[in-house]
Parts: structure tokens; sequence; C-alpha cells
């Protein structure tokens, strides 16, 4: 176990210095796109304008004959798109693939400047993070960077879950995890064959005695997501909700990113355009909570102690925290987007 003296260390010599937080800037929707598909690519300026963030993808659903193009495709967008204030992540290639180390090296020391996150897929566990940590500070060192690539896991085996917390406390590079539901289902052997969401199989049957017999569908995802959400709150770094498969069910969609935003996630995969819209609606309060929050803390007083009644409802220093919550991320999101400020009035 590396000494907590040691923790915010460089890893190698002439490595930028580690973060001691992770720096906030909005990223409800991770829109993904792959780097060797000419038409996306074009595409990508127009789209730098509406999203959080915009994620080369180089891992799966990048034909294996296409690896090379992608990476070359992503380096390319970096060094010469105008993506104004969107962020710019990528999805490397497992590390068990013959491409990893390639696209690390290459995306590091060619395009290292303009890339803020690096999701890595397949995580198992903390040693795997410690392996991208040192190699990160090497090629670091190496591409003269003058701030660390941070690093996203993303949760989709069973011993990934299962090492969930220690994942989210291996390295100070560590900026969030993504719950990675395909994935995740066959690593499991759960009878899915969608990517997230839910299934009409999985669901609670009214007692015997009325006719018909209600059913509810439940969650399949609640536990998973909620593991996933105290382990990064536990270490101060970011939980979200990875892809929704069935673009055309808008619906489901929204309820799956709202499931995940209720329990404490700050954003979702967006992997067609109309999922963006979908997230930013989502992952942005509604002006209506904002208010009410607004009123809770202006009737509690700035130390928010004691306790009131408003409309009925008891608030303490518990709601008001839950208040200053929402109204944190409301001043965040307003200070990026004018829409959001103006419905917010902040
Ligand atoms: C994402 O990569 C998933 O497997 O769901
Ligand atoms: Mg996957």
């Amino acid at each position: 176990m590396r000494s907590a003296k040691d923790f915010f260390r460089p890893l190698a010599v002439g490595a930028p210095e580690p973060l001691r937080e992770v720096p906030w800037r909005p990223s409800r929707m991770i829109h993904f796109f792959d780097p060797s598909n000419l038409k996306m690519v074009a595409k990508i300026p127009a789209l730098a304008t509406k999203v959080d963030v915009l994620l080369g993808n180089l891992e799966d659903a990048v034909q294996a004959d296409n690896k090379e193009a992608a990476r070359a495709g992503l380096v390319e967008v970096a060094q010469t798109a105008e993506l104004g204030d969107a962020q710019l992540w990528t999805r490397v290639n497992d590390l068990g693939s013959p491409w990893v180390l390639d696209d690390l090296t290459t995306l590091v020391t060619q395009a290292g400047e303009r890339l803020d996150v690096i999701m890595v897929p397949k995580v198992e566990g903390p040693e795997d993070i410690h392996y991208v940590d040192r190699l990160l500070a090497q090629l670091e060192a190496r591409a003269g960077l003058s701030r660390p690539i941070q690093v996203h896991a993303i949760l989709e085996t069973a011993r990934g879950m299962a090492s969930v917390e220690q994942i989210c406390g291996a390295s100070p590079r560590m900026q969030g995890v993504s719950l990675g539901p395909a994935d995740l289902a066959a690593n499991r052997r759960m009878k899915t064959t969608r990517v997230g969401g839910g299934h009409p199989g999985y669901l609670v049957r009214e007692d015997p005695g009325a006719e018909p017999r209600a059913t509810f569908q439940q969650d399949l995802w609640h536990y998973t997501v909620a593991r996933m959400v105290d382990a990064c709150a536990m270490h101060g770094i970011y939980p979200y909700y990875g892809p929704f498969g069935d673009i055309s069910d808008v619906q489901a969609c929204e309820d799956q990113f709202r499931n995940a935003y209720l329990l404490g996630c700050v954003g979702a995969w967006s992997l067609h355009p109309v999922q963006i819209d979908i997230a930013r609606k989502v992952f942005s309060p509604e002006p209506e909570e904002v208010a009410w929050a607004q009123r809770v803390v202006a009737e509690m007083g700035e130390d928010g102690r004691g306790a009131v009644m408003i409309d009925g409802k008891m608030q303490d220093d518990a709601t008001y925290k839950q208040c200053t919550v929402v109204l944190q991320l409301a001043t965040q999101l307003a200070a990026r987007d004018p829409e959001l400020a103006a419905a917010y009035g902040l």
C-alpha cells in the first residue's frame, strides 16, 4: 500500500503534480463519436456547441480494422477542431487488447494537452488503475504536459463491481466511474440482451386475490447504480449512468437517466443526438426545484440550523444540506449555460 504521504507525488520524474480535487465542469452528457467515421467527425464543431463532453471512442463499436484510423482521427480532432467549452475525452481499448498501448502512447504524446479524461473500459480492480496511472505519468513527462490527464473507469465486470470502492480510491487521477450495463450483464450472466434500461420480465406481482393481479416492473440497475454512487461519493469523484441502447425509446431513456440523477449521478452517455437533449433536461435541476431550494435556504438563514415549517413540511439541517446540493449544481450549471441561468433567475 502506498503511504498517504506519497499519494500526491508524481509517479514519474517530470510528470505534472497530481490533482487534489476533481475540477468541477459540467458533464451531463458524454457524447460518443467514432473518430474513424468522417461524417461524424465533420459534425464535431457543431456538436461541441451543444454538449458538455465529446468522447472519441476507440473501443467496442469500432471495428478491429478501423482501430488505427479511429486513433489517428482522434488526434486530428484534438489538434485541429474548434471545441469551445466542450471537454474532450476518449475511451481507449481494454488493457488486455493489442491496441491499448498505442492508444495511450499516441494520444498522450500527440494530443495530451487537449485531452481531459481517459475512460478505461472493463476495469477489474485497483491494479488496473495503478498500471494506467504510472504509464500516464511517464507519458506526460515525455510529452511535457503541464497538467495531469484524469482517468474514468467503466464498471462492466463482476469483479470491477466487487472492487468499486478500491477502484475509485486508487489514484488522485480518478475523475469518475460509469456503469457499463451491456458488458456487465454479460459478465454477470444476466439473461438480458439489451444495452441498459429495464426488462419486462423483472417484476413483482400483486398477491393472489385481485384479478388481474397487478405487476410492477422493477429497476434491474438499482443496486449497481446505488453502490457505484456511494463508492464515488466516498472518494470525491463523479458517478455516471452509461449507455441506453434503444435510441427510439426516448421515454424509457429519460426515465433511466432520471433514476440515475435522483440517486446521485451527474451525467450519462449519449449515443445519438436525440439523447443529448434528454441528458441536458434530466441532469440539470428543474427550475421549480431550484426555486424551492432557494426558499428553504432563505427561510432557514445562512447557517441552516434549527427547524422551520415551510408549506407544512418540516425543514432542518439535513433538508438544508439537500437544498444546498441542488443550489450548488444549479449555480455551477448556470455559470456555463445562459438559458439555465435565466430559468433559475441566477
Ligand atoms: C458499455 O460499454 C457497456 O458495456 O454497457
Ligand atoms: Mg462495454
